[in-house]
């Protein structure tokens, strides 16, 4: 077991490098076994989910190489197998883009019910539905979610809830199917266009990604090429918060600011200075600048991202004023609270509402990461605590960063990772 283990209190100031989106990555490599032929996948992200996701490929029967720091290929050409029992698939939430890809590829999936972070339910009944509105049948049995068809059909599908997982699920079962399906009131995420775009660059004929309306024409078949993921929306944001609640000066590069625009705008609203460029965002808070109060409300792209939660709340608990954090996209991620108040924070929780009251400064203390984000959250809860913070539970922050702590030694931050005993 391996905890970090952060001394609070230093600016960040540099210069930092966006890694490749995990959201688009671990969507991307399910999508490749659609394809008939070989793929290069380039701006991959060195994380614990790719690295599961590609071994599960393996495992189905794909060719699958690390070709380079951040390039995996892969040829699914020879694709052996429609199944992925759960021993495969319990470590990640994003297996059930596997169903998307293999029902799209087989007109067959069975795929166990996946795992990954717990924010209270995490249903798939839209994910079904689009299925299901495409001809196949489905059942879950076992923990084994069955989906299959003779053929897939186009079909309408109005999504009842706007879902990044079912949009990106229906878009991967309809590129082969007859005919043409439209998916209503699409999610509108950064990386359901990238997922588009790769299917595109393939020879999918996919329309409207990034609307709330996408039309999918099936195509017989889709061939290899290569295509670069785009940088992290997440950890682009994850160093926007970091370096505002430092008080520091942090060039962030390799991002794309159009999709941080809401982060961008909730730190000038607390006083931060933002400065966009072409592909980097700067991101200054020096003294005597100072930051206040805020309200958020996370919402679906283009709204402020859920997966940004802890990290602002983590710096809104230190900020003069008290600020309201509104979450509406899950029912449960609000368990990091309690890992923020040992270090002295001073936050209500009721239903989907978070008080805080800014308490001016954290103290460190030994704290969990509860998920992939609240780790995120409470690394930067260390950053600005006096004192000394030690994050247990890595494995969550591991799955979803690409060298965390590497990246904010760079910056000036003194946090090191050491090895606490055996699990
Ligand atoms: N929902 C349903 N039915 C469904 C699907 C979703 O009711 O069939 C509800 C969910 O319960 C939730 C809302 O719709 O209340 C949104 O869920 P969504 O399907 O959009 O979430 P997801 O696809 O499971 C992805 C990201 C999450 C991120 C959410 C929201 C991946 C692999 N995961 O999850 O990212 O929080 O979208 O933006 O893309 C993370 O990266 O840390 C993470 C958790």
């Amino acid at each position: 077991m391996e905890k970090l283990v952060i001394h609070g209190g230093n600016k960040l100031c540099g210069q930092v490098s966006v890694s490749g989106a995990k959201n688009a990555a671990v969507a991307v490599i399910p999508a490749a076994l659609l394809v008939n032929g070989k793929c290069r996948i380039e701006n991959v992200p060195k994380i614990k989910d790719v690295i599961v996701l590609c071994d599960i490929l393996s495992q189905l029967g794909a060719k699958v190489e690390y070709a380079g720091e951040n390039v995996v290929e892969i040829d699914a050409t020879d694709l052996a197998y429609h199944s992925a029992p759960y021993e495969m698939v319990k470590k990640m939430r994003a297996s059930y883009y596997l169903i998307g890809a293999l029902l799209g590829r087989f007109c067959k999936a069975e795929v166990a019910m996946p795992g990954g972070c717990d924010f209270g339910s995490r249903p798939i009944d839209q994910h079904i539905k689009g299925f299901e509105a495409l001809g196949a049948k489905t059942k879950i049995k076992n923990g084994i979610i069955t989906a299959s068809a003779d053929r897939l059909c186009g079909a309408q599908v109005y999504l009842d809830v706007v879902s990044v997982g079912a949009t990106i699920n229906l878009m991967l079962s309809a590129v082969l199917a007859d005919g043409v399906t439209v998916i209503e009131n699409a999610a509108k995420e950064p990386h359901i266009v990238d997922v588009a775009n790769f299917l595109n660059v393939m020879g999918a004929n996919i329309r409207g990604a990034g609307t709330d309306v996408i039309r999918i024409k099936g195509v017989r078949s889709l061939s290899g090429g290569a295509y670069s993921i785009i940088p992290d929306q997440i950890e682009a944001g994850t160093f926007m918060v970091a370096a505002a609640a430092t008080r520091g000066d942090v060039l962030i590069t390799n991002v794309i600011p159009k999709h941080l625009e809401s982060i961008t705008a909730k730190l000038v609203e607390m006083g931060a200075k933002v400065e966009e460029f072409d592909d980097s965002i700067r991101v200054s808070c020096l003294p005597p600048k100072t930051l206040h109060k805020a309200n958020v409300k996370t919402l679906p792209y283009p709204g402020f991202p859920t997966d940004m939660q802890p990290q602002i709340v983590a710096l809104l608990s230190v900020v003069g004023g008290t600020s309201i954090m509104t979450e509406n996209v899950w029912d449960c991620r609000f368990q990091y609270i309690d890992e923020l108040k040992r270090m002295g924070a001073n936050i209500k929780v009721d239903g989907k509402v978070a008080v805080i009251e800014g308490v001016g400064c954290l103290s460190g203390s030994p704290v969990k990461a509860t998920d992939l984000r609240a780790g995120a959250g409470m690394v930067i809860a260390g950053l600005i605590a006096h004192g000394v913070t030690e994050i247990h539970d890595l494995h969550h922050i591991d799955r979803g960063y690409e060298d965390m702590e590497g990246k904010f030694v760079s910056l000036g931050a003194d946090i090191r990772r050491i090895v606490c005993g055996k699990k």
